[in-house]
C-alpha cells in the first residue's frame, strides 16, 4: 500500500511518515515552506495545497489507479485573532489551507481510489470547534467544515471500498502546540481531564486502526484525553 501524507514536514505528518515508512509502507509526503533537511526513507515533494495544479501534479506523479492508496491530510494553519478584528485575507488563507486544500486533494485522489475500489482517507480536525476557543474562528470554522466534507465523501464513495474519517485531536505533545506560550499551555493541560498532553503514539494507533478496518466511514473519532 502507498500512504500519501500531505503536510509531512509538520509535527504529526513527519511523525506518521517516519512511523509508516519504518513499518515498510511506501510513503510519499509533502512540504510547503520547510523542505526536509536530511535524507529521508520516504519521498518528499513541495506542494502548496492552496494551488490546485500543484496538488494534481503531486498525486499523479506518485500514484496511479492500480495502487492501493491511503491519504492522510496533516496540513494545518492557525490564525489567532478575535473575530471582529480578523483580517479577511488571513481568515481566507486558513479556510483555503485547512478546508479547501483537503477538498482539492480529495478531488484528485478519489478518481484513483474509485478505479481501484479501495481507499482510506484520514483528515485531522480538532476539539477546538467542539468546545469553542476565543480567537480561533477561522481555524475552528475550517475544522468544522471537515466534518461535512467527511460525511459527504463517505456517502458518495461508500460502495467503492473507500472509507473517510476525521480524527478530532485534543492537545498533543507535537507540532503546532510548540507555538503556544508556556502560561497558556499550562492552563490547557490543567483543563484536560486525563491531565497531560496526548502522546502522538495514540494518533498513530488510531490511523492504523482506520486503515485496517473497512466498516468505519463518515465518522469522527475523538482523541482528546476527555476534553470536550
Ligand atoms: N498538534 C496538535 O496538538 C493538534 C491538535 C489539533 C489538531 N491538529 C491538527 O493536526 C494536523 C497536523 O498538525 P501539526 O501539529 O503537525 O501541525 P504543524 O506542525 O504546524 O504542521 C502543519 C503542516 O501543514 C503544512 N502546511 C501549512 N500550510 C500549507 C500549505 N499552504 N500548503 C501545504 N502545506 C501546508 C506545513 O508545511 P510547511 O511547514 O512545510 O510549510 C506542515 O507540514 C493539522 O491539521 C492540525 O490542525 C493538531
Amino acid at each position: 500500500m502507498k500512504i500519501l501524507i500531505a503536510g509531512a514536514s509538520g509535527g504529526i505528518g513527519k511523525y506518521l511518515a517516519e512511523q509508516f515508512s519504518e513499518k515498510g509502507f511506501e510513503v510519499f509526503g509533502t512540504y510547503n515552506s520547510h523542505p526536509p533537511k536530511q535524507n529521508l526513507k520516504y519521498k518528499m515533494d513541495k506542494v502548496d495545497v492552496t494551488k490546485e495544479p500543484e496538488i494534481e501534479e503531486w498525486i499523479n506523479n506518485v500514484a496511479n489507479c492500480s495502487d492501493e492508496l491511503s491519504f492522510i491530510y496533516c496540513v494545518g494553519l492557525n490564525y489567532n485573532c478575535i473575530t471582529h478584528k480578523a483580517e479577511t485575507d488571513k481568515w481566507l488563507e486558513v479556510i483555503n489551507t485547512n478546508l479547501i486544500g483537503a477538498q482539492l486533494s480529495l478531488k484528485h485522489i478519489l478518481p484513483l481510489m474509485r478505479n481501484k475500489r479501495y481507499g482510506r482517507i484520514i483528515l485531522f480536525s480538532s476539539v477546538v470547534p467542539q468546545i469553542g476557543v476565543s480567537g480561533t474562528s477561522a481555524y475552528s470554522s475550517s475544522k468544522a467544515g471537515l466534518w461535512g466534507l467527511t460525511k459527504t465523501v463517505a456517502i458518495e464513495n461508500a460502495t467503492y471500498g473507500i472509507t473517510i474519517n476525521t480524527v478530532n485531536l485534543g492537545y498533543f505533545d507535537i507540532g503546532m502546540i510548540k507555538d503556544v506560550p508556556t502560561d497558556l499551555l499550562n492552563k490547557i493541560i490543567n483543563s484536560i481531564p486525563i491531565g497531560k498532553l496526548g502522546d502522538p503514539v495514540n494518533i498513530l494507533k488510531t490511523v492504523e486502526y482506520l486503515i485496517a478496518t473497512d466498516y468505519i466511514t463518515g465518522s469522527q473519532i475523538n482523541l482528546n484525553g476527555g476534553l470536550y
